[in-house]
């Protein structure tokens, strides 16, 4: 089974090459094919995978090219990790909201909308020779941030595509460590938008243990959403990209002072690339735990085990709605726990509260016109989009902020 990383020069590939190397077996893995259009950086992260996969003792072939169809030629599964500008797109997005008053992050607000944008029409471009040249009913996973869009514009093209976030494993594996228990032993109730979800009950040998978990550990829950208290007293446990919403104006005021999370990442990798020179490395160095997507590997590699066998064991997945939250249209795109068989299917309960649905609703709006924004482009379904955005919703604000993402965007923007 040949598996592709579009995407695959990233720093991030370390990480994903020992969860391959650990699985290899139980997947059938025989080929990993790493593709980037930088071709330097293939030249370092492709031996250091095939060292990490031999560590493990895989004698899975490791491959990469810039060339994306021999790349995905013949791959069951594709996943999809580009950035699309680099860091440097994403130190953009994360300054001109603030101009505005806005939260500048890469998924959330003004921001995500940016990087929607400019990925979309990457990505669908990339599918279309995924289509021609992948195995027959190959699979993409969409790590491609803003995952929720990207995928949802996958799906709306007819690709088998399923999107994938880390946000819920890292609340597994913190609710295991507080109750005790291996991370299998607890799986999630997990609903709502990526990077706009909720945990709505936490299953411990079926029975739902969340309200003892939040009276025995409320702080430890509040520390790691970063939160307080007050926001998760109905029970429901909001994820840590909610505190732009619920911390929006303090955020804003954060941010205009920190260096952003771009400029921190940039230096990270840097750190990175010097370690990734010495060519006697063969596992993911401990600095890459500072990017935020730990456990990322664990969850796709275990992901794409569900989608080959059809073991209908539970993941976090962005998928169409289809009913599951009857106040979202069915072409919504959402981020809920599922069984991943033949079909794949909610496990969880939709168990959100007015509070939820509403905020939910609103960015799966901004979602839906985002993606139509992204995929046909101008100038006015960027502000449309921008206008239907609960962290934007002004006239003025969501003018000034098209007018901004259009001028510092326009390199990566064919429309514009
Ligand atoms: C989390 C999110 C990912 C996001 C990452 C950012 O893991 O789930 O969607 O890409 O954070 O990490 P970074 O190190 O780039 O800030
Ligand atoms: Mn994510």
């Amino acid at each position: 089974m040949k598996i592709a990383v579009v995407g695959g020069g990233s720093t991030y590939t370390s990480e994903l090459a020992e969860g391959f190397g650990a699985n290899a077996a139980a997947l059938g893995i025989d080929e990993v094919v790493l593709v980037d259009p930088a071709a330097d950086k293939l030249a370092v992260i492709g031996p250091l995978v095939q060292r990490i996969m031999r560590r493990h003792g895989s004698r899975a072939r490791v491959g990469w090219t810039p060339n994306l169809d021999r790349g995905v030629d013949g791959a069951a599964v594709v996943l999809l990790q580009l950035r699309v500008g680099g860091q440097s797109a994403r130190i953009r997005d994360e300054a001109f909201p603030l101009e505005c008053g806005c939260v500048g992050q890469e998924t959330t607000g003004a921001g995500g909308l940016a990087k929607a944008l400019r990925t979309i029409p990457v990505v669908l471009r990339i599918a279309e020779r995924v289509r021609r040249f992948a195995a027959p009913g190959a699979w993409i996973v969409d790590f491609t941030n803003p995952v929720g869009m990207v995928t949802r514009a996958l799906l709306d093209e007819g690709h088998r595509a399923v999107g994938l976030c880390n946000v819920a494993i890292g609340f597994q594996r913190r609710f295991a460590g507080l109750l005790g228990r291996a991370p299998a032993d607890v799986v999630l109730d997990h609903v709502g938008l990526n990077h706009l979800t909720w945990e709505t009950a936490v299953r411990l040998d079926g029975r739902d243990v969340l309200p003892e978990l939040l009276k025995e550990h409320r702080q430890a829950v509040a520390d790691e959403v970063d939160l307080p208290e007050a926001v998760f007293a109905d029970g429901l446990v909001p994820s840590y990209y909610l505190r732009y919403f619920y911390g929006h104006d303090a955020e804003v005021e954060r941010l205009r002072t920190a260096p952003s999370r771009g400029e921190e990442v940039a230096r990270i990798e840097a750190e990175l690339w010097d370690l990734y020179q010495d060519d006697t490395l063969d596992r993911k160095p401990e600095l890459l735990s500072r990017r935020g997507g730990a456990y990322y590997s664990e969850a796709a590699v275990a992901l794409m085990r569900s989608l080959l066998t059809e073991d209908g064991a539970v993941h976090a997945v962005n998928l169409r709605n289809r009913g599951f939250l009857p106040y979202l249209p069915d072409e919504a795109v959402i981020e809920v726990s599922a069984r991943v068989g033949a079909a794949i299917t909610p496990s969880a309960r939709a168990t959100l509260g007015p509070r939820q649905r509403g905020l939910v609703s609103a960015v799966a709006a901004y979602e839906e016109l985002g993606v139509e924004a992204a995929v046909r482009g101008g100038e006015r379904r960027v502000y449309e989009a921008l206008l239907a955005h609960p962290l934007v919703g002004q006239h003025d604000l969501a003018e000034g902020l098209t007018r901004r993402l259009i001028a510092t965007g326009r390199d990566h923007l064919p429309w514009a």
